[in-house]
């Protein structure tokens, strides 16, 4: 058993044929073939019956998963796919939205044994409906057969801050008239105008006829933890997703993340800062950063405070982390 190259060791060749270790040894999920190598049970994989595996055996060379991942999967049918990224993320989580009734039982059997997928009964184009149950993902995987599957995607991406995205356009499913070329293009471009790079668009035949995978990524992201001399850190309103937020954005191109950092809080907040400390934390770049002297109006409301609000734009698990981070950063001696 050799890794499949660029798969950071998740998926593995025997014999020109794709396998998975299995999560669960000793058991079938439809009718694959299990083969015992050294100790461990691994899966075969037929390209014909997932289109992760046709992305991989026709050469896809943007795959963004591995062993520790958490992943939005959109279109789980009854889990033949989700059962192998279910294999491949072994350490992290699958979310497997899924809105046939039907399917779902499948998944929710699934689920039993496999206790590192989610399954969720819902409508992939409402993203909010699973907001309950999901929190920030690394990768979105979309496979819904229905039309608009570049802004289901997007959206999904944007509304769980996804870094990557995997997307399986099926060209009549966009529109039954138009030339298949023309579907792919018009979708790459979609996604391109919801500000996403795309990485590859990769045919899936022979295994799937008028088939794409997309492969898209979020461009980096910076944002500060500002803290005053006085021990208390800033934070800025976002009117819009009315909540408050430590300042920052997309970082441009040319430009370095802790100087994104810089340039956010002084267009937010109206105050000038200064970088002491960087951290990546997958998704985005965080800066720890003393404020210095305010120099202008910020587009912003801006407040310093001793704890976190309890309105927030984003997740409060992840400032519970950043925020002593940047404290012992800042005020080291
Ligand atoms: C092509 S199949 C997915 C096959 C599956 N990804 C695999 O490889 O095993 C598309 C699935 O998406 C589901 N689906 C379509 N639109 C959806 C939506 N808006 N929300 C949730 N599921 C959806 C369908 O019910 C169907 O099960």
């Amino acid at each position: 058993m050799e890794d499949r190259t660029g798969t950071n060791g998740t998926v593995f060749c025997e014999k020109g044929r794709l396998y998975t270790k299995s999560y669960d040894p000793g058991r079938r999920v439809y009718s694959e073939r299990l083969l015992s190598v050294a100790g461990s049970e691994y899966r075969e994989w037929n390209p014909s019956r997932s289109k992760l595996a046709a992305y991989l055996a026709t050469g896809g060379v943007s795959y963004p998963l591995n062993r520790g991942s958490k992943v939005l999967y959109l279109g789980a049918a009854n889990g033949t796919t989700v059962s192998h990224v279910s294999d491949i993320v072994c350490d992290g989580t699958v979310y497997a939205v899924e809105f046939s009734p039907r399917s779902f039982r499948d998944l929710v059997r699934m689920s039993e044994t496999r206790k590192n997928v989610n399954p969720l009964l819902a409508d992939a184009t409402n993203p909010s409906e699973y907001s309950f149950a999901v929190d920030k993902v690394d990768v979105v995987y979309s496979d819904v057969a229905q039309k608009n599957q570049a802004d289901i995607l997007a959206d999904n991406m944007d509304m769980y801050g996804a870094r990557f995205g995997m997307l399986c356009i099926k060209a009549r499913s966009e529109d039954v008239a138009a030339k298949p070329e023309e579907v792919f293009e018009m979708s790459k471009r979609r996604l391109q105008e919801r500000g996403l790079k795309v990485h590859e668009m990769r045919s899936l035949e022979p295994y799937e006829k008028d088939h794409v995978m997309i492969v898209a990524e979020r461009p980096r992201t910076s944002y500060a933890v500002a803290f005053r001399e006085d021990g208390r850190f800033m934070m800025v309103y976002h009117p819009r997703r009315k909540g408050w937020e430590m300042p920052g954005g997309k970082v441009e191109s040319g430009e370095s993340s802790a100087d994104a950092a810089v340039r956010e809080c002084l267009e937010e907040s109206g105050y000038e800062v200064k970088v002491i400390a960087e951290k990546d934390i997958g998704y985005c770049d965080v800066c720890a950063v003393k404020v210095l002297e305010k120099v202008s109006d910020g587009e912003m409301e801006s407040s310093f405070f001793d704890s976190i609000p309890d309105e927030l734009s984003f997740d409060r698990a992840e400032y519970e982390t950043v925020i002593p981070w940047a404290r012992s950063e800042i005020f080291r001696d």
